[in-house]
């Protein structure tokens, strides 16, 4: 039913969806559940969403929490874009739904490396899972989760949704219908080699914290400096105290502010 009612939706935005797409209610994670299909075979584009989550995973070994009524979907690209652009497949994914946001009246902004984020909360995010270059086949889930209609209030500051910022109610579907059409539209870009137009968009929605001090987390590594740029790589470009360069390849960044000194 949300299947079919998703499909309809893609269709009257001129997209007929090119592969499966499994509405489930409940599952532990779509990410988990799409990598399962791609190891049977399932074609690129194959769309798992669910209505929850029960063991929904965010980057860096964070929960996410996946109630009913928020969007919780992965996508599959197989063989996906050439080598040298796959780091840039999350920054892109982010792009896309920072920008769908808009249709909702949400104007969201880009945290590296794909932090959805409203005011500095959070609103939606991406998890890019691969698996390349081994005996088995080449494929990427993206997942991607948005907080729909959850009250910020409930969300203790730290999150938000977009019926918090937009005043108004929305339906997962149909949001789910506006994050795909663009992601696809945006992948087929970085599929044509339009990586510098890409990369242009994500600095033209990052969050204002170029020149000012972060820190970024890599596993056991925390790295401090002046926040520059991002590369073309979608690396995070900063100046290290000692003046030296660094472009930081994936990590948990956030802007230093007066009184995190140490
Ligand atoms: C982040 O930490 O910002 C990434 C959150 C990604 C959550 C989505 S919800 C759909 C998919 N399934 C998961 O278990 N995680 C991703």
């Amino acid at each position: 039913m949300s299947a079919l009612r998703l499909r309809e939706l893609l269709a009257s935005r001129g997209r007929a969806w090119p592969a499966p797409i499994e509405a489930l209610e409940v599952v532990a994670s779509t990410n988990d559940a799409l990598r399962e299909r791609a190891r049977l075979g399932a074609p690129a584009w194959s769309v798992v969403l669910a209505a929850a989550q029960t063991a929904g995973r965010g980057r860096s070994g964070h929960a996410w929490a996946s109630p009913p009524g928020n969007l919780h979907v992965s996508v599959l690209l197989t063989a996906p874009v050439q080598a040298e652009a796959r780091p840039l497949l999350p920054l892109v994914a982010g792009l896309s739904v920072a920008e769908a946001m808009g249709e909702f009246g949400v104007e969201a902004r880009l945290k590296w490396p794909n932090d959805i984020l409203v005011g500095g909360r959070k609103l939606a995010g991406v998890l890019a899972e691969g698996s390349w270059g081994g005996a088995g086949r080449d494929f990427v889930v993206l997942g991607i989760g948005v907080n729909v209609c959850v009250d910020p209030a409930a969300l203790e500051g730290r999150a938000t949704s977009i019926a918090g910022e937009a005043g108004v109610p929305a339906d997962r579907l149909v949001v789910a219908a506006a994050v795909l059409a663009r992601l696809f539209d945006r992948l087929d870009e970085l599929e044509s080699g339009a990586q510098r137009t890409l990369l242009d968009a994500w600095r033209a929605r990052s969050v204002a914290w170029w020149g000012r001090d972060v820190e970024v987390v890599c596993g056991a590594q925390r790295v401090r400096g002046t926040a520059l740029d991002i590369d073309e790589g979608g690396g995070l470009v900063i100046r290290l105290p000692d003046g030296r360069r660094e472009t930081i390849l994936a990590g948990e960044a956030r802007e230093l502010r007066l009184g995190d000194g140490g």
